[in-house]
């Protein structure tokens, strides 16, 4: 969907100078029910006029004022007429602009701290005179601009939290916005009900409906395709599609014959069966294992998986076009593309989400596919995305569904890929994933799953001595794959899953934890 299709309540943008936390800034605010937006720092009065914000929150940023490169802003910008929050690195843009004097610190003030509510401001309404709060900054303001007054005070700073004596604009030192600043988020509702006058329209109900009627004009009576993997994103894609044009829409689903235990039965249960979804099955088992036969090298096993994947996604709505009886036509490829996805980042170390999926190189269908893109879930967070799909009825089993690689299986086994060591791994695996779904594990950490390792050991099984395979098990908390530690889960736990997987998986007589941490490892093996 383009921007001319945005959500149309109450509305905030956050101009990104690339904090760690300007993610954290527009999710808090879309907690508060209020949907908010981030945008580069670089935009003008006129795009920000366009978004029809109703608010303006400057996020911090790792940047001095003083460095030659740092992120600049139209200063016009305060003039809007639009209430404006700097946070950290935006409260010194907004004292450097406006006449104040910010002083150079190499050194970054750092923790926590407690702020001494000082004087009367709709940022403080309902709260007590001493907050707790994080703060992380480097440069100093010195003195405020002229027509602001102090109303904040910390230990190290007499100008904590400024405001405009007769507009709606407000500095803040600290963040607001992360969770050792317990009043935080009590600050940032006052921000944009109070000062902005946002109403909390921002619900999941709402958004559904909205997008439902978006989809609609969209499509009017084409045709869409959606490649359904039977992950969160693309299941709630569907389902929302779905519920929007009904039998205008049909999704893709490819068996690469590398998935886990029942899974294509699943995916076809829920969506052909329970929702009546029109579903084009491809069973290319075949294909792909007679591609990667024979292929130990990670990188080539999964370039040649996703090159095969295109291929036969490409076929298939060929097949799909050449059913189609000409009335109607595929104009669309639906994606179930989220708003991590499409920020354009300026943070140092980059968008995680951008550069997980640029790393593994997912998503990826050619531009060449004649299609125009439908990316319904394109304004939303990942738990956004979750909440969509409890409201849609998707079941729980795929609502909060483990990550799982585009490659799938391929990348847990080590070595040769025949469908016996398939087998084996997916009965090691269906055995995992029972023991975490009834302990409700499965639902705390990030990902659990079996590894099939290319070794055999010596065992001993009653009287005879074995030799057989070995499995790893990875279990790792994490917030984003980007960086991950592998959880500390009861010893019980463990020992059950052991047990069973050596006792009922043939083959297999040894299982290992993998207690590594992301980085300087992996989370998956290859
Ligand atoms: P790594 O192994 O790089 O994994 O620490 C980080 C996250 O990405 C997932 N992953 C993939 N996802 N295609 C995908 O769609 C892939 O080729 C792929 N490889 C890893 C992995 O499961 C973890 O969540």
């Amino acid at each position: 969907m383009n921007s001319d299709e945005m959500f149309r309540g109450s509305k905030v943008v956050i101009l990104d100078f690339g904090s760690q936390y300007t993610q954290v800034i527009a999710r808090r605010v879309r907690e508060s029910r209020v949907y908010s937006e981030i945008l580069p720092f670089s935009v003008g009065p006129d795009q920000i006029r366009e978004t029809g914000a109703r608010g303006i929150i400057l996020s911090g940023g790792p940047a001095s004022v003083f460095f030659k490169d740092a992120p600049q802003m139209d200063p016009e910008i305060f003039g809007m007429g639009i209430p404006v929050l700097g946070i950290c690195y935006g409260i010194q843009l907004m004292a450097y602009h406006l006449g104040g004097s910010v002083e150079f610190s190499d050194r970054r003030e750092y923790g926590a701290g407690t702020l001494n509510v000082t004087g009367t401001s709709p940022l403080f309404d309902g709260l007590p005179s001493k907050l707790q709060v994080w703060n992380s900054h480097g440069d100093k303001i010195t003195q405020i601009p002229e027509e602001f007054e102090a109303i904040g005070t910390t230990e190290n700073s007499a100008y904590a939290a400024i405001q405009h004596r007769g507009r709606s604009l407000f500095g803040l030192q600290f963040h607001p916005e992360v969770a050792h600043t317990p009043l935080g988020k009590d600050i940032l509702e006052n921000f944009i009900y109070r000062a902005c006058g946002c109403s909390p329209d921002w619900t999941m109900g709402s958004f559904i409906e909205q997008t439902c009627r978006e989809i609609r004009r969209k499509v009017r009576d084409d045709k869409v395709v959606l490649g359904l993997s039977g992950g969160v994103d693309s299941s709630v894609a569907a389902a929302l599609i779905h519920r929007a044009i009904g039998e205008q829409l049909t999704c893709i689903f490819v068996n690469n014959g590398l998935l886990r235990s029942r899974e294509p039965e699943t995916v076809q249960k829920i969506f052909r069966g329970h929702f009546h979804i029109r579903l084009k099955y491809v069973d290319a088992t075949f294909s792909f294992l007679h591609l990667i036969r024979g292929i130990t090298d990670p990188e080539k096993k999964r370039k040649l998986i996703g090159g095969e994947f295109i291929r036969v996604f490409q076929e298939a709505t060929k097949e799909l076009k050449a059913e189609d009886s000409g009335e109607r036509h595929y104009r669309f490829l639906a994606q179930g593309t989220l708003y991590p996805d499409v920020i354009e980042s300026v943070s140092i170390s980059g968008n995680p989400a951008a550069l997980i999926k640029s790393h593994h190189n997912v998503g990826g269908l050619p531009e060449s596919m004649d299609f125009e893109l439908l990316e319904p879930l394109r304004q939303l967070f990942k738990d956004e995305v979750r909440q969509v799909g409890l409201e849609l009825e998707l079941p729980r089993e795929i609502v909060f569904r483990q990550p799982f690689p585009g490659p799938g299986l391929a990348v847990r086994i080590l070595g040769d890929i025949t469908e016996e060591r398939l087998e084996t791994l997916r009965q090691a695996d269906e055995i995992v994933v029972n023991e975490m779904k009834a302990t409700d594990w499965y639902y705390k950490v990030w990902q659990s799953f079996a590894v099939l390792l290319p070794i055999q050991s010596v065992g001993v099984m009653g009287d005879q001595r074995t030799y057989e395979n070995c499995i790893a098990l990875r279990i790792v908390e994490s917030q984003d794959g980007m960086t991950a530690d592998w959880v500390r889960i009861p010893y019980e736990i463990l020992a059950r899953i052991s047990t069973r997987i050596i006792n009922e998986v043939k083959g297999i007589n040894r299982v290992c934890y993998d207690i590594s941490s992301k980085p300087p490892s992996t989370i998956e093996w290859e």
